[in-house]
């Protein structure tokens, strides 16, 4: 592990946290620090390709144990090619989406085995953990009303669907001491006020 800082934002689709990663970078700037953003799926070069084969294929044609094992390709190739250099190299990590999306999406969402996803999220991921998560926790209605017209495949799930994966990363954060709740519902400014804090907290 080298001197970086790896910052990861997790939330089901909808709750704000592009937009929250942003401000924190920003914010980051503003002290003259040069954060590197990235984000699952799609981080590294070759991660651009598994993003549009899992999130532009037809609904029904990519079942949950492809779909788990696409996002586990995708992690290995991004820790090993964009994640652990900069870290290496002492920077801050502000990563869109990390291990806990695949136990809260595959996981609680899809109903795929915890244990077996943990490992393989330590075998994609080296056994690479956050310093610390940031969770936007939103109700699904509101997500789903903040969501833009136009669905990705995994946007087409219905609101139970969302309604697990929310529980799921409560159940997660209620269990690992890294993962800050975040009320998102709030308005922007608050929101990113209380990302803040939690950064400042860590940094
Ligand atoms: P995201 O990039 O947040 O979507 P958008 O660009 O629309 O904001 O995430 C892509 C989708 O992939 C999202 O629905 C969550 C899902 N996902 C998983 O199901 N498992 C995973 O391990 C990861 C990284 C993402």
């Amino acid at each position: 592990m080298g001197k970086g800082v790896f910052i990861t934002f997790e939330g089901i689709d909808g709750c704000g946290k592009s937009l929250m990663l942003k401000r924190t970078a920003a914010a980051l700037r503003e002290r003259g620090l040069e954060p590197l953003l990235t984000r699952e799926p799609g981080g590294s070069e070759l991660g651009r390709r598994f993003r549009r084969l899992i999130l532009d294929s037809p609904f029904d044609s990519v079942d949950e144990r492809t779909e788990t094992l696409l996002f586990a390709a995708d992690r290995a190739c991004h820790v090993r090619q964009v994640i652990t250099p900069a870290l290496e190299a002492g920077s801050i990590v502000l990563c869109d989406r990390y291990i806990d999306s695949t136990l809260a999406y595959q996981g609680y969402g899809r109903g795929l085995d915890i244990d077996f996803l943990r490992r393989l999220n330590d075998f994609a991921g080296c056994g690479l953990r956050p310093d610390l998560t940031l969770l936007l926790d939103v109700d699904p209605a509101i997500a789903a009303a903040r969501r833009g017209a136009k669905a990705d495949r995994m946007e087409q799930e219905q609101a139970e669907f969302f309604a697990r994966v929310r529980a799921g990363y409560l159940a997660l954060a209620g269990q690992c001491p890294r993962i800050a709740v975040i009320d998102a519902s709030a308005a922007p400014e608050r929101v990113a006020e209380q990302v803040w804090d939690k950064v400042r907290e860590l940094l």
